[in-house]
This record gives structure tokens, sequence and C-alpha cells, in this order.
């Protein structure tokens, strides 16, 4: 596969007025997530839920691609159809979580590393086959006393960078996950300046290992207040600083920025990414790839009832919309309340 096509999938992926669905939850984060609404994680019930998400009518107008799990990318929907072909065929593009999750990095109390690459060429191939289109890989940087280190952030990104080539060797456009949690007391401020060290490390890595730019995306967290610190920054701060940041270090080259949730509520995840959108010109597409924002409200409505899914699939659609709008800035709060 040529430059042309890669870039081609990258760019799909944040067309206007539409994001990514992240349903790539590993047996344990799904787990977690179905608990939450006591239902259990058999494999049928995991696969259920995944249906019920691929197949919402009309999703297709705000959803451009959904991150499958390795699971899930093996798994049918009723009819027996293959969910990489359902999304295909509702004009989705499906994509993979390659990474392995985090393992504590040794000799770094408190910090993590992502593992995946063993083994990765094949894998690649082997995902090719089954109708992937691109990849995502999840760093995790944890903001805390004497921490992030330059060793945790310079290992992260060097796995990041490894990934991305390996994905565009294979043709599979890479979104490159940096991920600064919320968790903890500190202010925005700090997480601006660890945003702006582990994307300008990353990037440096991404350089090194010729990754080109043009054909992948990257999925940052928001510049937004430590979830427990005394003062929580509004939504126009979150913009300002999230926009800043990213300025500072995203080359133009890049064709979207995708931002996750990363635990911040729905409605918070969709207002700021609205108020970001409202401060054009960018140089980069501005969207979505959020895993708990746009699937909260889509539990608690199905909680594992074959009864509730058509109200399930509303409220995918519903936060979906509202999403779509906040691609353009034409989001409002009052949207919250109709419907
Ligand atoms: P959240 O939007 O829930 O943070 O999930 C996005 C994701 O893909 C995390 O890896």
């Amino acid at each position: 596969m040529g430059h042309h096509e890669l870039d081609g999938i990258a760019r799909a992926l944040v067309a206007p007025g539409k994001g990514i669905l992240a349903a790539d939850e590993s047996t344990g984060t799904i787990t977690r997530r179905l608990a939450s609404v006591e239902v259990d994680s058999t494999e049928q019930n995991r696969r259920a839920y995944r249906e019920l998400l691929f197949t919402t009518e009309g999703a297709e107008r705000f959803i451009s691609g959904v991150i499958l799990f390795d699971e899930t990318i093996h798994q049918q929907a009723a009819d027996g159809t293959r969910f990489p072909e359902v999304l295909s065929h509702h004009g989705i593009v499906p994509g993979i979580k390659v990474d392995k999750g985090t393992v504590a990095l040794a000799g770094f109390p408190g910090e993590k590393v992502t593992e995946g690459l063993d083994g990765l060429r094949d894998r690649l191939a082997f995902y090719v086959e089954l109708g992937a289109k691109f990849t995502k890989w999840r760093a995790v940087i944890t903001i805390g006393e004497g921490i992030p280190s330059d060793g945790c952030i310079v290992a992260n990104a060097e796995l990041l960078a490894r990934f991305a080539a390996l994905s565009q060797e294979a043709g599979l456009a890479p979104i490159v996950e940096p991920e600064v949690l919320m968790d903890g007391d500190h202010t925005i401020q700090r997480c601006y300046e660890v945003t702006v060290t582990t994307l300008a490390a990353v990037f440096d890595a991404l350089r090194r290992h010729r990754v080109r730019l043009e054909g992948m995306l990257l999925k940052p967290n928001m510049v937004v207040s430590g979830s427990d610190c005394a003062e929580q920054a509004g939504v126009d701060e979150v913009a300002g600083a999230t926009l800043g940041c990213m300025r500072e270090v995203v080359p133009a080259a890049v064709p979207g920025i995708v931002f996750l949730s990363g635990g911040q509520s729905d409605e918070a995840a969709t207002a700021h990414l609205n108020a970001i959108n409202r401060r054009r010109p960018q140089p980069w597409q501005l969207s979505f790839s959020y895993g708990r924002a746009l699937q909260a409200p889509v539990l608690e409505a199905w909680k594992g009832e074959p009864g509730n899914g058509p109200a399930a699939q509303r409220a995918f659609l519903r936060r979906a919309t509202l999403n779509g709008a906040a691609r353009s800035g034409d989001y409002r709060p009052e949207m919250e309340q109709s419907g």
C-alpha cells in the first residue's frame, strides 16, 4: 500500500462532523463496565453489547470508525456477519487495538509501560486479513509526586513510534495514544506541562522512526484539571489550554487530533470538544475517539435486557449526534435536555 491509501484512511477517520467510537475495551475493562450495570461478562453478553453498538441505524452519520478489541474482531452479529463487515457495510471503518495493555515499568515506582511489540508484525498481517484498516496503541503517563520521569516518557514514546512504523509498513493507519491520566489533585497547568513534554517526546520518536505524519492520527488527553484538584478549570479554559498545548507540539502535517474522554462525564467531553472547535481555524481536524463518553448512557439504558436494545441504541445515537455537532462548534448545552 502506498502513501495515498494510508493518508486517505487517516483523513476519512476525521471527516467533518464525524469521530471514532472506541469499543476496544480489553476483557478486564469491559468486565468492569458491564459489572457497573450488573451484567455478567460472558462472551455472549460482550458480543450482544457490541452488536447493539455496531448495528445502530444512522450512527454512520457521526461515527467514521470503530476501534475493536481482539476478541471482538473475531465475533459475529446474530445473522452470522463478522463485525468488521457489519461496520464496513455501514460505511464505518474498522480498526483494532494492538497493544497488550500496561505493566509496571521496572525501576520506576508508580509508572507504567505498554507491552505488545513482540510478534506485532505477524499480528498486523492477520488483522489486515480480517478487514482492519487502522490500529491503536495506548501509552499511560501518570502525574504524581516526582512523576512522570523522563525514563517513563521516553520508553513509552519509543514504543508508540515502533508501533506506528510497523502499522504503516502493514498499510494500517496508526492512532498514537499517549494518555496523561486525569487522576490526581494536580492543577491544569501541571497537566499542560506534562502533556507538552510527553507529546514533544512522542513526535521526536515518531520522526526518528520515520513515521509518516500524514498517515497517522494523534489521540491525546485534553488539558484538564486533575480529577481531585480543588479548583476545576471551566470549559473555555480547557479549550484554550488544550489548543495551546497542541499548537506548541503537534505538527500541521498530522491530519487530525482525536481526543480521548479519559473519565470526563459524557456532557463535559462533548462541551469541551465543542469549545475546542469554536476556536477556528486550526491546522488539524479536531475530533473525538471516545469510549466511556459515548458508551456510559448506552450501558445504563441497556442493562443486559434484550428488550432495552432500542432504548440503548437511541442513547448511543444521541451521544454520537451531540458529538457530531461539537465537531463544528454547533453543540449547545440545552440540547442535552431535548429528546
Ligand atoms: P475513553 O474515552 O473512555 O478514555 O476511552 C478511549 C480509549 O480508547 C482509551 O484507550
